[in-house]
C-alpha cells in the first residue's frame, strides 16, 4: 500500500517534471486571427520579397526550422545572440554554414510595425519554412501557430540533439523517431538537401586521403574541384552542390542522385545503403508527389515540437535577444552593433562585401553595457594604471639611486660669479 502510494507520488512528480520540460504551449491554426489578422500574409510577402533579392534565403529558412525544432522544442532558441549570460547556439559546429539570420529580423519588423510584441519568432521560424518551401517549388502546409519563443539558448544540448553528417543511419533513424517522426518521414526530410550547398569541411573525409568507394567517380571527380584540399580552411567559403541539376528546387531529384551513388554527405548514401530506409528512397525517386506529401507530414510534426507554454516562453520584440536583454540596450542601432560584433562569420557569407577577417577569433561575451561604456571603462583604466606606475617607479628611484652629481660648473659662470664678488680670474 505504502509502495503504491509511493509509486503514484513519483509518477505525479515525474509527470509535473516532464510537463514542465517539455513543453506544454497550445498552438492552434490561425492563431492570430483576432490579434494580428494578417501576420501570415506579411510574413509570406516577406518570404517572398527577400528570396527575389536573395534566393537563398528560402533554402536557409528549412534549414533553420531543422535545427531550431530538432533542439528541445520550437522556440527559436537558436536565433538569440551571446549577451546577458546566453551562449548562442550559432556558435555550435552543427550550425556550421547557417547564413541569412539577419534577414528573419526584416521579417520580425515588419511584423512589430503592423503589430507590436504580438508574432512570435519561432511562428516566424515555422511559417518562414514553410512559405520558403513554396518558393522553392516545394508543397504547401498548413501550419498552427502560437508558439512563444524561448528565454535561453540550447548551445549545451545540440550535439546530442542534432544527428552529425557521418552518424550511422540507425542513430539518425532513433533521434528523429524521438520528436515523433518515423522512418519514411526522416526519408522525406533528408530530401531537403535536394537544396542548398555543404561547406567542404563536411566532406573532404569521404574524397581524402582515398576517395569513398561507394560514390561514384564523375560525381567524386566534381567534389575533389570542388573541395581541392583535404584541410579545408574554415574561414572560405569552398562548397559544394548535392544535386547539381536543380540545387534551387525542392524536387525528388535528391533520391535519383543517391540511387547512383551520388549522396553528398555520408548519411545521405546512407538512405541507399539501408535496408530499412532504401525502399523508400526508391519510391521517392520515382514520384515526386509521394514525397512532397511525406516531406510536409513530416516538416508538419518537426514544426511542432514540444511548443513553449505562455509561462515558459515570451514574445521577442527582436528575434536576436530576449526582452530582459533589451532593457541594457539603448537603441536599435545599439542592438545592431552588438549583434554584429557578435555574429559568427558564417550569416555573413551570401554577402560578398562582408571582410569575414574582422570577426576571426572575436568570441566576445557581451554583457548587456552599452559598448561606448566598455570603451570609457578600459580608456580610464590604461590610464590609471599608468598614472599608479610611474607613481610607484618615482618612489622606487627616489629610495634606491645615489644622489645626482652635481653638474660642473661652467667656466663663463665661474667667471661671472668671481666678477660679481670682485675676484680676477685667472687668464685675464
Ligand atoms: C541527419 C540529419 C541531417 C544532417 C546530418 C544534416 C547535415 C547537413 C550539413 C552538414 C549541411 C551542410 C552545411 C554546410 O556545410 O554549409 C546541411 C545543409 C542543409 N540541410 Fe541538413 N542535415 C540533416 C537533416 C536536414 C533536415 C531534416 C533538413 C530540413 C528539413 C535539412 C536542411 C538542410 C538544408 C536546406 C541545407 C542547405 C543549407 C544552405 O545551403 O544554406 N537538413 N545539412
Amino acid at each position: 500500500m505504502a509502495t503504491d502510494r509511493l509509486l503514484c507520488n513519483l509518477s505525479f512528480i515525474l509527470l509535473l517534471f516532464f510537463n514542465f520540460h517539455f513543453g506544454t504551449g497550445e498552438i492552434q491554426l490561425n492563431y492570430y486571427s483576432q490579434t494580428c489578422p494578417n501576420a501570415e500574409e506579411i510574413v509570406k510577402e516577406q518570404v517572398i520579397s527577400l528570396y527575389n533579392k536573395h534566393g537563398n534565403t528560402a533554402v536557409s529558412w528549412i534549414r533553420t526550422l531543422f535545427h531550431d525544432c530538432m533542439v528541445k522544442s520550437c522556440d527559436a532558441s537558436l536565433l538569440l545572440e551571446s549577451i546577458n549570460g546566453i551562449q548562442s547556439e550559432k556558435k555550435s559546429t552543427r550550425n556550421i554554414g547557417m547564413r541569412n539570420f539577419k534577414y528573419i529580423n526584416t521579417i520580425k519588423d515588419a511584423l512589430e510595425s503592423a503589430c507590436p510584441m504580438t508574432v512570435s519568432c519561432a511562428d516566424i521560424v515555422a511559417l518562414s519554412a514553410r512559405d520558403g518551401a513554396v518558393m522553392l517549388g516545394g508543397p504547401h502546409i498548413e501550419m498552427k501557430t502560437g508558439r512563444k519563443d524561448s528565454k535561453e539558448s540550447h548551445l549545451a544540448e545540440i550535439d546530442a540533439s542534432l544527428p552529425n553528417h557521418n552518424d550511422s543511419m540507425m542513430y539518425v533513424l532513433a533521434r528523429f523517431r524521438s520528436v515523433g517522426i518515423d522512418v519514411e518521414g526522416t526519408v522525406a526530410l533528408l530530401g531537403a538537401h535536394s537544396v542548398g550547398r555543404l561547406h567542404c569541411l563536411n566532406v573532404v573525409d569521404r574524397l581524402y586521403p582515398t576517395v569513398d568507394p561507394t560514390l561514384n567517380p564523375n560525381y567524386a571527380e566534381y567534389l575533389k574541384g570542388r573541395c581541392p584540399h583535404p584541410a579545408p580552411d574554415p574561414n572560405a567559403v569552398e562548397y559544394a552542390r548535392n544535386d547539381r541539376e536543380s540545387p534551387m528546387i525542392l524536387d525528388n531529384m535528391y533520391y535519383k542522385n543517391i540511387m547512383n551513388n551520388k549522396g553528398l554527405l555520408s548519411v545521405d548514401q546512407e538512405l541507399m545503403s539501408n535496408p530499412i530506409t532504401s525502399p523508400y528512397v526508391e519510391k521517392m525517386a520515382t514520384d515526386n508527389d509521394y514525397f512532397h506529401e511525406q516531406f510536409s507530414k513530416a516538416l508538419l510534426i518537426l514544426s511542432e515540437n514540444n511548443p513553449l507554454s505562455e509561462d515558459e516562453g515570451e514574445v521577442r520584440t527582436d528575434c536576436r535577444f530576449e526582452t530582459r536583454s533589451l532593457r541594457y540596450a539603448i537603441s536599435k542601432s545599439d542592438l545592431d552593433h552588438i549583434a554584429a560584433s557578435l555574429a559568427p562569420f558564417m550569416d555573413y557569407e551570401s554577402d560578398p562585401s562582408f571582410d569575414k577577417s574582422q570577426f576571426v577569433n572575436k568570441n566576445v561575451e557581451a554583457t548587456g553595457f552599452n559598448p561606448g561604456l566598455i570603451v570609457l571603462l578600459v580608456v580610464g583604466g590604461l590610464l590609471i594604471t599608468f598614472l599608479v606606475g610611474n607613481y610607484v617607479l618615482y618612489m622606487y628611484a627616489q629610495k634606491t639611486l645615489p644622489p645626482r652629481k652635481k653638474k660642473p660648473v661652467s667656466k663663463k659662470k665661474l667667471k661671472r660669479e668671481k666678477l660679481k664678488q670682485g675676484v680676477a680670474v685667472p687668464g685675464e
